[in-house]
């Protein structure tokens, strides 16, 4: 069900983010061909899933969620294509293909990743392209700007790269991890109860735990692969945590031990969901995908 499932929320996502993309004037042909890259590559899309079931289950309808689906991808490939620089990871390889600054230079990936970030508020704030009255849009630009910045994302980014070389304790893993990979895994869930349109304060509870504990999992399991997959599934090169000395899950509890983290996460997340009836299956299929997946 979640390959179907995720076939059509990729189509319908890739189609508006292919949308986005087009250059205004050719003097910018090489800045947007940078982030065009650096979006349609093959990601797995996994935040605009999130946002379009999250929206589902609160039965809303797909074509009103198609901005906030675009808005979360967006800042993600920045977060993504920054989180690849030489002065961050200095990784080589994402979604199988060089880095954004391999492929064009440093500064132009710079800029991508910048313009990536700044479109996707655009978009939000745009009645067009993100058809939802003033009061909506709001919410939804105040809860992904609070998710990507210095309280989320990139707040867990800097604890990241502080903590290089140093050993963490479980509390202070959790919180990085929270911050770098939570935060807009939350915001997703978030953006997609707004854009349902019929959001109350009990459900959104209800999601606000399911996304906080697929969030936390969904880092748990990239931690995992990058010491148990291989390159070539993985898409980016394995095994760079351990070279970079990383604080992760499994150098802190052992391979064992974060791979049923992980699992007891997903149990949280689907019982989180219990109110809900067959419209919240895409979200419990996600749960376990984020699990259960070797990229
Ligand atoms: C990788 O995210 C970076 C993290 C936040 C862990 P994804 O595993 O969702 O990467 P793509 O989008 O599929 O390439
Ligand atoms: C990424 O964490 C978090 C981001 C905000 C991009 P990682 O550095 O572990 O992501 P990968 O493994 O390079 O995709
Ligand atoms: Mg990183
Ligand atoms: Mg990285
Ligand atoms: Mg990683």
């Amino acid at each position: 069900m979640i390959a179907s499932y995720q076939k059509r929320c990729q189509q319908r996502v890739d189609a508006a983010l292919e949308r986005l993309l087009q250059p205004p004037r050719p003097e910018l042909e090489r800045l947007y061909q940078a982030m065009r890259y650096s979006v349609m590559n093959g990601g797995k899309r996994v935040r605009p899933l999130l946002v379009y079931a999250a929206c589902e289950a609160l039965g809303g309808q797909d074509a009103r969620a198609d901005g906030a689906a675009c808005a979360v991808e967006l800042i993600h490939a920045y977060s993504l294509v920054h989180d690849d620089l030489p002065a961050m990871d200095d990784d080589d390889l994402r979604r199988g293909q060089p880095t954004t600054h391999r492929a064009f230079d440093e500064a132009c990936a710079i800029l991508a990743g910048d313009g990536l970030q700044s479109l996707a508020f655009e978009v939000l704030a745009d009645p067009e392209r993100n058809p939802h009255d003033a009061e909506t849009r709001l919410a939804m630009l105040s809860s992904l700007s609070r998710a990507a910045g210095p309280s989320g994302m990139v707040g867990g980014q800097a604890i990241d790269l502080d903590s290089v070389g140093h050993r963490l304790d479980q509390q202070a893993l959790e919180t990085m991890h929270r911050h770098k990979t939570g935060a807009l895994i939350e915001a997703s869930v978030q953006l997609g109860a707004l854009a349902s349109g019929k959001a109350d304060p009990a459900s959104l509870r209800a999601l606000q735990q399911y996304a906080r504990a697929i969030g936390l999992a969904f880092q748990v399991q990239d931690d995992i692969l990058d010491v148990e997959s291989d390159t070539a599934t993985l898409g980016k090169t394995q095994g760079k945590d351990e070279a970079h000395h990383k604080p992760t899950y499994p150098a802190l509890l052992g391979l064992e031990a974060a791979k049923a983290y992980a699992l007891e996460l997903r149990d949280q997340a689907l019982h989180a969901l219990r109110p809900f009836g067959d419209s919240a299956e895409p979200l419990r299929e996600l749960a376990r995908y984020i699990v259960d997946r070797r990229s």
